[in-house]
């Protein structure tokens, strides 16, 4: 897989910064930055050759959306996927809820299209709607799908907070398997990294995982405090939150580490290069 250069991942960032900007300050389920952030996304993709869908859900009497993003070619049998939710709070910018795991996937997207990539399966990404009114728009998603749609999902990757400013390196370990493919990237790189516990249930993995799709993904943290224990490991602040600005209107630009962004965005494009081979 290449070395995805987090200067790239960051423009996205800051492209999704001014539209939330543009739109009242944030990119909020129901509210005019969610759709522009949604239509960003979405015309990077199509110039890049992507077969792009746009699908319609109700929430509440309001529409939603989510972003699927399928590249031509490989087993329609055997789908590897990656998604993150693309919806903030309504109280900021949500950059690293969930900017960072909406501007990695999509340059991990836009790598795989640069690069030609011709994988034995084929290669889904997705930008979901909703997950902060409760795993909205993914849920709509898979209840959409046949039996036989569902079983053809080898793999659901979900990226939600993968840039926190006192990050640790947390690895989802609902399937083994998948888990491996992350614990070993990092492990190789020198950094060590800790089974995801927070995030249990929830983030949008877990609508693929209630229908029995093998899940995994990368977190650095939300809301809790970093223990004297961690801090150590990860040389971060003891006694302070992974993310101080966690569903508040700091969630902004320099409410993200960079390091932790540059790292998680290789991982997650080693893992798509390794599982899609
Ligand atoms: N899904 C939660 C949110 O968006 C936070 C979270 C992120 C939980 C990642 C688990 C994993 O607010
Ligand atoms: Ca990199
Ligand atoms: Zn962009
Ligand atoms: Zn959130
Ligand atoms: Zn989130």
């Amino acid at each position: 897989a290449p070395d995805i250069p987090v200067e790239n991942v960051q423009r996205h960032l800051e492209e999704l910064q001014a539209v939330a900007e543009a739109n009242g300050g944030n990119r909020a389920h129901g509210q005019p930055g969610y759709r522009a952030s949604l239509d960003h996304i979405k015309e990077k993709l199509d110039a890049a050759g992507f077969e792009t869908t746009v699908e319609e859900f109700d929430q509440a009497g309001t529409t939603g959306y989510n972003l699927i993003a399928d590249w031509p070619g490989g087993d329609a049998d055997d789908v590897v996927m990656a998604g993150a939710h693309l919806d903030s709070v309504r109280s900021g910018a949500g950059m690293n809820d969930n900017g960072t795991g909406s501007a990695a996937i999509l340059e991990v997207a836009l790598a795989v299209a640069a690069g030609d990539l011709q994988p034995a399966k084929h290669l889904r990404f997705a930008w979901w709607g909703a997950e902060e009114l409760g795993l909205v728009g993914s849920r709509n998603h898979v209840a959409g799908l046949s039996e036989a749609e569902r079983g053809q999902i080898g793999a659901y990757l979900n990226f939600d907070m993968i840039g926190s400013p006192n990050p640790g390196y947390f690895v989802y370990d609902d399937d083994a398997p998948l888990e491996k493919v992350f614990t070993e990237w990092f492990a190789a790189k020198g950094v060590e990294t800790a089974p995801a516990t927070e995030s249990d249930g929830r983030s949008d993995h877990a609508s693929f995982q209630e229908a029995g799709i093998p899940v995994g993904g990368l977190f650095t943290g939300a809301g809790e405090t970093m223990t004297q224990a961690q801090a150590d490991k990860w040389g971060g602040t003891a006694g302070e939150p992974f993310d101080k600005c966690y569903h508040t209107a700091c969630d902004d630009m320099s409410n993200i580490n960079s390091t932790a962004l540059d790292l998680n965005t290789d991982a997650l494009a080693h893992a798509v290069w390794e599982l899609s081979s």
